[in-house]
């Protein structure tokens, strides 16, 4: 494991200007820095290429109305080893039991169990005429389920990475993000954005990803400009599961997309709810429901509150910042209505706490895990004492993620023998 709660090292960027891309960008395949290597019989024939888990700073349901998302990569991983095979595909996972075998012209449903998540993956290559030779396909890795940091993304992702490198067929990420996606919202029928894809697949150590979600162009933020050098990102599980296919992720898109509908008939010119402004949706409240138009002021305000988080963090205010995140708690617990009582308290009770800047639900929400902004001098004591008054509140144990923000997906295939496991 690589998570320290009590002490902390930001990976430390001296800040450069951000620099604009556009999806043109590479993942990068090559083998990197690869401590754990695959042992077993195949080592020599086998690849493992690596992607990590997600947490988002700011910007939360905005991705699926063309918005702005302002996400980290962290260092929970999983880890998908492809070796090739005789014949046929094979999935095997350590964490699950079920091992899924099929033919390269296999093409069907999925089986509504984990092995969904990387034939999806395989289903949309196939589609785009990308045939990998028959392989062994094994997924591992520590990615907690259930809590909002992207377990799902994460094995889409290094599927992909794997599965590519095996057809030997390069993407750009962009594209390997959407295929992604377009795998969880087709084959396993979850109706995600593509946040989380995007920065498992993009991301940039040391930095945060600003992703605009229409145009899908990003921008690197440094995480360590000036006051923000001496902060850090705690992320605490409620322990409260949340899974977006469960049913209230779906209508709240739902709510807000029927509000994005009626503010196009009103103002034409507007592409989704990324363009429209807070006086458009007020002209149009009396022709929406009351949920779609709290649903929408929350996108329109949580992408200005984007906008402003980037000028903070590109300023060093944490302050500013920490103001940002608890206002946008605020929004998606009146207005989105996605945060649940124990996220709640987590929130209120961090936000007294000494050297927290600001607290906040992260990704999908209805349980998960908050994104805390502290000083790193408090770290220690945050962590402490916020796991305490949870305990004591609901006698649940949090677990709690002091984390740096990581690479996206790399391959790490290395062949040294007896070496030791990461995780
Ligand atoms: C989940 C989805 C993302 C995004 C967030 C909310 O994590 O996978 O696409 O919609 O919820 O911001």
């Amino acid at each position: 494991m690589r998570f320290r709660e009590t002490s902390h090292t930001m990976i430390m960027v001296v800040d450069k200007a951000c620099s604009r891309q556009t999806d043109h960008q590479e993942i990068n395949l090559s083998s990197q820095a690869a401590p754990s290597p695959s042992n077993g019989p195949n080592a020599a024939t086998t690849r493992e290429f690596t992607a990590p888990a997600r947490v988002n700073l700011i910007g939360e349901h905005t991705d699926y109305t063309g918005g702005l998302v302002l996400p980290m990569a962290i260092p929970f991983f999983t880890i998908a080893s492809i070796t090739p095979a005789d014949s046929g595909y094979s999935f095997h996972s350590d964490l699950f039991r079920e091992v899924r075998t099929m033919s390269p012209d296999d093409r069907s449903e999925g089986v509504h169990n984990w092995s969904d998540y990387p034939v999806g993956v395989l289903r949309e290559l196939q589609l785009l005429s990308i045939e990998p030779p028959p392989f062994d396909l094994r997924l591992r890795g520590n990615v907690p389920f259930g809590a909002g940091l992207s377990s799902s993304a994460s094995v889409e992702v290094a599927t992909a990475v794997a599965l590519l490198a095996h057809a030997d067929v390069t993407l750009p990420a962009a594209e390997i993000a959407l295929l992604c996606q377009r795998a969880e919202n087709g084959y396993v029928h979850s109706p995600c954005g593509i946040m989380d894809q995007f920065v498992i697949t993009a991301a940039r150590a040391g930095h945060a990803l600003l992703l605009d979600t229409r145009s899908l162009t990003v921008e690197h933020i440094p995480m360590n400009h000036a006051a923000l050098a001496d902060t850090c990102i705690v992320v605490c599980n409620s322990m409260v599961k949340h899974s977006i296919a469960s049913g209230d992720y779906g209508q709240r898109r739902r709510e807000l997309e029927a509000g994005q509908a009626i503010l196009r008939e009103a103002f034409p010119q507007l592409r989704d709810l990324g363009d429209a402004t807070i006086d458009e949706l007020k002209r149009s409240e009396g022709a929406m429901s009351a949920e779609s138009f709290k649903r929408c002021r929350h996108i329109i305000t949580e992408n200005a509150r984007v906008r402003a988080a980037k000028q903070a963090m590109l300023a060093g205010d944490a302050i500013s910042l920490g103001e940002l995140m608890l206002k946008a708690h605020a929004s998606e617990r009146d207005d989105f209505e996605c945060s649940c009582e124990e996220v709640d308290f987590l929130v209120d009770t961090a936000s007294h706490l000494q050297g927290c800047f600001g607290a906040r639900l992260t990704g999908g929400g209805f349980g998960g895990c908050t994104v805390n902004l502290v000083a790193k001098s408090s770290a220690t004591a945050f962590v402490a004492t916020l796991k305490t008054a949870y305990l004591e509140r609901y006698n649940i144990y949090p677990d709690t993620y002091i984390c740096e923000a990581v690479d996206g997906a790399i391959e790490r295939t290395h062949h040294t023998q007896n070496k030791e496991s990461l995780i």
